[in-house]
């Protein structure tokens, strides 16, 4: 009988396949909860007497680069994901990534290389556009406000599944709601983080930080756990997906360019939208550009518009 000792030596790694890709997914998810594209290493071994070893692993993303280039700590929350491995450390000198995380002058930066001039992009909830949104947003009022029913229920909660940036949450949570804010994509989530965790100690907006919580998970899987745990359902939950941008990208806010560059192509709204129907207690506001369809073709109960926007209402009772 072949030992297995003798078999495994010499082991030689033949390959490593690495890839990201959607076409995987079905199949993955046939084995695993992931109800996005994943990031997987396969590391070919090859035994003796022809034998072959397959082994990897899957994580819902390529670690994501980042380079520290201060003293200072980051926060908790960003040391732990560089520990867990969705964060790859990377050198000063190293020019090679297109796209990825700064930490510098105690704020978490992303950079996108992929044009001539590099765009930086920080989230702030205490400064710039939250400020000003803050101060003359015009209250319960506005449209984003009423259509998750701020104006008659200024104590239900909301989750915001679509986090992204962390915009459209801040200003619900200015306006009193707590707000629970779900994002899968690492490198965004690191960003809510570390604007989060800025916000907290800051009197001007410490209170409305208290307000906020961040996740770092698919939203599908965390609405999912609702069924096997006995935790209060959210109130709202509040849908902003990704719409295909139409305009040439020199045109598009800086913002947009970003996300269209992280997460243009992850896209999974009409399973977010059905469980998100199953799962929220009173209604579901998905937002839209003002002239698209609703999303899946599946109708609201009623809509607000903005100038831009509107807001899809799904009432559920
Ligand atoms: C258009 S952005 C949302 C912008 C956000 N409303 C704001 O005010 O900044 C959409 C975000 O939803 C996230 N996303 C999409 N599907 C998701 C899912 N199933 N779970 C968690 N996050 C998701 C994307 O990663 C992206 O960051």
């Amino acid at each position: 009988m072949v030992g297995v000792a003798q078999l495994v030596e010499p082991l030689t790694v033949t390959q490593v396949v690495e890839g990201s890709s959607p076409f995987i997914h079905p199949i993955l998810r046939l084995f695993f909860p992931l109800n996005m594209p994943s990031h997987f290493t396969v590391l070919v071994f090859k035994l003796k007497f022809g034998v072959i070893f397959l082994a990897g692993h899957i994580l819902p993303f390529k670690p994501f680069p980042i380079l520290l280039t201060e003293p200072s700590e980051p926060p908790p929350e960003i040391k732990y994901l560089i520990n867990k491995g969705d964060y790859r450390l990377i050198d000063t000198d190293d020019t090679s990534e297109a796209c990825l995380l700064i930490y510098n002058d105690r704020r978490l930066n992303l950079q996108l290389r992929t044009t001539n001039k590099p765009l930086q992009l920080c989230i702030d909830f205490i400064n710039g556009k939250a400020k000003h949104r803050r101060q003359y947003g015009g209250g319960k009022n506005q449209p984003l406000a009423k259509a998750c029913g701020l104006n008659k229920h200024p104590d239900w909660s909301i989750l915001d599944a679509t986090a992204g940036l962390g915009k459209d949450a801040f200003v619900l949570a200015s306006l009193g709601a707590q707000v629970t804010l779900c994002e899968r994509h690492p490198a965004l989530y690191g960003l809510l983080a570390d604007a989060l965790d800025r916000a907290t100690h800051d009197s001007s907006v410490a209170d409305i930080a208290d307000r906020m919580k961040c996740i770092y998970q698919d939203s599908i899987t965390h609405l999912n756990t609702y069924q096997h745990i006995n935790s209060k359902l959210p109130d709202i939950i509040y849908l902003d997906p990704m719409y295909p941008e139409r305009k040439k990208s020199a045109k598009i806010k800086k913002e947009m360019q970003v996300l269209q560059y992280l997460v243009a192509h992850n896209s999974n709204n009409n399973e977010l939208l059905e469980t998100a129907l199953k799962t929220a207690m009173h209604r579901v506001v998905v937002k839209r550009p003002k002239s698209a369809a609703p999303l899946n073709e599946c109708f609201p109960s009623y809509t607000i518009n903005s100038v831009n926007t509107r807001y899809d209402v799904y009432v559920n009772s």
